[in-house]
């Protein structure tokens, strides 16, 4: 049966271009992304993991680890990782998994043959410090992702694990968010003591709550 949300993220034990990576006890206490490209070599995955790199410092701000995956072989990763340096300028800041005998792949459905027969789609799946799937995204092959609207997400799934507010369409962080339809209007003057605005009952904004 395929991952849902909310699902155990499944644990593995791989090879990856910083040694071997146990995912469960790798993630630890934070957050972690795991991402999979279909094949190094090849032009869309090379853009996508550079930037991958040059964002980096960015998830760990967020205490985010950040993991890819492809059906690869461990050398190639490491011929790779050098292009990936010289033609777009930040250099792997992050494991890069060997998974060439797919059971990564396979684990998390990462292999959609109606897209590509035998190589990963491009998917990304933030886990929470629970080891629960809190975010899935599925590209194709000749569309290279946006991963500055992951980084926007997880700001999204790190404030509401914290807080019971929601965020509005397209938010960014420092943006006005939602107060949950669950909490009363009664229990938000506790939450919230500097007001809302209502604009319906059920559409309550507030400033981003700061920790
Ligand atoms: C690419 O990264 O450019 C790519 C990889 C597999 C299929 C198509 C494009």
């Amino acid at each position: 049966m395929s991952l849902r949300l909310g699902d155990i993220a499944p644990d593995f034990t791989a090879e990856s271009t910083e040694g071997t990576v146990h995912f469960h006890d790798w993630i630890g206490d934070g957050w972690a992304i795991l991402f999979s490209h279909p094949k190094n070599y090849t032009p869309v995955c090379t853009t996508e993991l550079g930037y991958m790199a040059g964002l980096k410092p960015e998830f760990d701000r967020r205490g985010v680890k950040v993991l890819g995956v492809s059906v690869d072989k461990l050398e190639d990763h490491h011929g790779w990782a050098k292009d990936i340096e010289e033609t777009q300028g930040h250099a792997l800041n992050f494991p890069l998994l060997a998974d060439d005998n797919r059971t990564i792949a396979e684990l998390y459905g990462m292999i959609h043959p109606g897209e590509l027969e035998s190589l990963t789609v491009r998917t990304v799946f933030v886990i929470g410090p629970d080891k629960k799937i809190k975010l899935m995204i599925t590209y194709p092959a000749s569309t290279g992702r946006n991963f500055d609207e992951v980084l926007r997400v997880v700001d999204s799934l790190q404030l509401t694990a914290k807080h019971q507010v929601a965020t509005p369409v397209n938010w960014t962080k420092g943006q006005d968010c939602i107060i949950v339809p669950a909490l009363s209007d009664e229990d938000a003057k506790n939450k919230f003591p500097n007001g809302w605005k209502t604009i319906k009952p059920y559409l309550r904004l507030v400033p981003e709550p700061q920790d």
